[in-house]
């Protein structure tokens, strides 16, 4: 980050107050205002965080005027193509792509951490078998707190690596178990010679009665997934974090935090928001009617798996995603799934919308992931799990990097109080 010499001066009646203004290696500049209040008496007012940066990170960069996303400088869609989910994991950890003894030695230290303790075995059974996947993963990933005191201390740094890679290798495993638990089959155990993506597929699709291959084709897309999912900037799971490790609690509390916020409709729920829209959509015809209620302010619906807080252009992620889901559909000898031609044509008649095109909305990663998770097989309870799987290792990027920062300091935002002024205590017989 550099400083410049540059700077903003905010004047508040007969005062001014200059403030440093700070040049990032891509992206706008940054005005300071950390001594703001000290100098002025004031505080800056974000809801939501529309024009703040909370933050600064050298792992991940959005333009969302180009739709362009790069994981420490590489574009989403080269990594995409030629990289796979571990190697992506080795570059957001780390700040730089692997040698091939660096990879092997990552991938296998992932690997050697899949399994869970035996006894986390029995959350499970806590649980009612409809509980959503994210219920039980939230539960069981801050519940790692109880059991691997071995790399919970923030301050030491092998504890950190070793509770990163804890948590990349066996978020995998808890979601496979969530679901197996939730399908009443039993659990299966992670295999040494597997890659993380068919590792993640044979733990939810095999079963004792007959033995699994994994389908490479659908390993691969698997892996893509992942790869697309895995980090972006300062999205509200990772704020969440972030704000939850700025106090000095566990990482495991941390990721568990995160995962309940990436639950929400609003950011990585909607996949399963999504692909439930189009259903509910189910025909072509329909889609004018459901176009309107997303435009309607008097109606909560939205067209899920479209708009960004960042993206005024397509998510670059959505592109890769759409010509995916062209390639696994027809690799699965899924004929013209009436469903993707749903999504084709709400995407058409959306971004011929002038609501839609003056309000910048396109689609999102989510719009077109949910079509492939389940011609993957998977029901739609899963699609958020997958997409924590994948963001564990984001989670875990931006943690790091926090914690590894000298001048972290806790989080405490401010406010504009609305409330009474102070008033005295009126005794119940006198109100
Ligand atoms: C993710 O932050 C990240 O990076 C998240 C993520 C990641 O990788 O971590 O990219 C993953 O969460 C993707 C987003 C998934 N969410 C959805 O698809 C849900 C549907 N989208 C919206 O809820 C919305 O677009 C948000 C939440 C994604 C963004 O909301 P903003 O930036 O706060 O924008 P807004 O709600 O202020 O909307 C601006 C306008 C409003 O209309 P006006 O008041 O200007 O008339 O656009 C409208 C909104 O009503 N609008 C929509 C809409 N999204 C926004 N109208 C209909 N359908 C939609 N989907």
């Amino acid at each position: 980050m550099a400083d410049t010499n540059k700077k903003a001066t905010l004047s508040i009646g007969n005062e001014s107050y200059d403030l440093p203004i700070l040049s990032p290696t891509e992206g706008p500049d940054v005005v300071d205002v950390r001594k703001l209040y000290g100098q002025a008496d004031v505080f800056t007012y974000d809801p939501g965080f529309t024009s703040t940066a909370s933050c600064d990170s050298a792992i991940t960069y959005i333009d969302g005027e180009e739709g362009i996303l790069l994981h420490r400088g590489y574009p989403i869609d080269q990594l995409a193509e030629k990289s796979h989910f571990l190697e992506v994991c080795y570059l957001l950890l780390y700040g730089e792509l692997p040698t091939a003894a660096q990879l092997e030695d990552f991938e296998s230290r992932v690997t050697n951490h899949t399994m869970v303790h035996e006894q986390m075995h029995r959350f499970f059974t806590g649980f009612r078998r409809d509980a959503h996947p994210m219920a039980i993963m939230t539960g069981v990933v801050g519940a790692m707190s109880a059991f691997y005191h071995d790399s919970t201390d923030i301050h030491d740094p092998w504890h950190r690596e070793v509770a990163s890679i804890r948590l990349i290798a066996k978020m995998p495993t808890i979601a496979a178990m969530a679901y197996k638990y939730s399908i009443g089959q039993p659990f299966v155990y992670p295999r040494n010679d597997l890659d993380f993506a068919g590792n993640f597929l044979r733990m939810c699709f095999s079963v004792p009665a007959e033995d699994y291959q994994v389908n490479p084709i659908l390993s691969r897309a698997m892996d893509r997934i992942f790869t697309l999912h895995a980090d972006h900037e300062q999205n509200a799971s990772t704020s969440t974090v972030r704000l939850a490790s700025s106090s000095g609690a566990n990482p495991f509390a941390c990721i568990a935090a995160g995962i309940a916020c990436l639950w929400g409709p609003a950011h990585g729920g909607a996949n399963q928001a999504a692909l439930e829209s189009l259903k509910e959509i189910g025909t072509p015809d329909r889609i004018p009617e459901m176009l309107a209620r997303a435009k309607d302010k008097d109606d909560p619906f939205r067209l899920m798996g479209f708009g960004h807080r960042v993206y005024k252009n397509f998510d670059p992620r959505a592109k890769v995603m759409k010509q995916s889901a062209d390639e696994v559909l027809d690799l699965l000898g899924v004929e013209n799934n009436p469903i993707l031609a749903v999504a084709k044509e709400v995407e058409k008649q959306a971004l011929a919308d002038d609501y839609f095109v003056d309000r910048k909305l396109f689609p999102n990663v989510d719009f077109y992931s949910g079509i492939i998770l389940e011609a993957m097989g998977f029901p739609t309870s899963m699609f958020t799990p997958i997409f924590a799987v994948s963001r564990t290792v984001g989670w875990v990027s931006q943690w790091k990097e926090m914690i590894e920062d000298p001048a972290m300091k806790i989080g405490r935002p401010r406010q504009l109080y609305t409330g009474p002024s102070q008033r005295d205590y009126v005794d119940v017989e006198n109100r």
